[in-house]
């Protein structure tokens, strides 16, 4: 296992240890989260812990059922005790970059349904300023390639000179689990994130961007050295 795997598992299995039983728990979506959702899973099991499990993507819905977890709809659960999910970045404030893996409008109505969000990443993840990582912004596919046009006016007025670019795999456009398109806008450095949040989340045809604004309460870095708390 790499060092970032390491980073990545003591992160998410740090984060199993927040919860209590009785807790209705959002369950993140990525490599991180899986280390999260195994642990929660371990751990159920063994303290006969009775919790609600809301995911955020289908994928995740299925390794939750796998290991015995009981998950859900986000409009069966009530208010979410806590969600623990992974990031693409961690900047100041802890300001994020999320949806490299194409989850991020069921992450966000997950999130903003918590009333605790912990985010779990290996080291790699800090940054001083957002927007090393491609930001991915969910478009509705009618009229996509227009929508993508109003994306990069609007990356231009944000001072930032980048092409948003339609994420391709095997040959194909990636669908998201709600059926939309995925836009990855490779901005290098996101001077005023609040901004383009604003401007971005304007337009019509946007369904949601990767960028999470005051959401997260804490997050649990792994490092080489263990597991680093901080808070916002
Ligand atoms: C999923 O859409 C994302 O928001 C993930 O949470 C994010 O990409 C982090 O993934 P890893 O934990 O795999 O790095």
């Amino acid at each position: 296992m790499s060092d970032l795997d390491k980073q990545k598992q003591i992160a998410g299995e740090a984060a199993a240890k927040l919860v209590e039983s009785g807790m209705t728990v959002g369950l993140g979506t990525g490599s991180t989260a899986v280390w999260f959702v195994k642990g929660l899973g371990a751990r159920a099991a063994a303290e006969g812990m009775t919790l609600k499990c809301v995911a955020t993507s289908k994928a995740t819905a299925e390794l939750a059922a796998s290991v015995g977890l009981k998950v859900v709809d986000l409009d069966k659960a009530g208010t979410i005790d806590l969600t623990v999910d992974g990031a693409d970045e961690i900047g100041p404030d802890l300001m994020l970059i999320k949806g490299g893996g194409a989850a991020l409008l069921r992450e966000k109505l997950v999130w903003e349904a918590s009333l605790r969000c912990v985010v779990i990443a290996d080291a790699a993840k800090a940054v001083k300023t957002l927007g090393r990582f491609p930001l991915p912004i969910e478009v509705v596919a009618f009229g996509h390639t227009t929508t993508a046009g109003r994306i990069n006016d609007a990356l231009h007025w944000c001072g930032i000179h980048a092409e948003a670019k339609l994420r391709v795999k095997d040959g194909s456009a990636v669908k998201t689990d709600g059926g939309n398109y995925i836009y990855d806008a490779s901005c290098r450095n996101i001077p005023d994130p609040v901004l383009l949040a604003e401007a971005l989340k304007s337009l019509t045809g946007v369904v949601e961007h990767g960028l999470f604004l005051g959401l997260a309460d804490e997050a649990l870095v792994g490092t080489d050295a263990g597991v680093e708390r901080r808070r916002s």
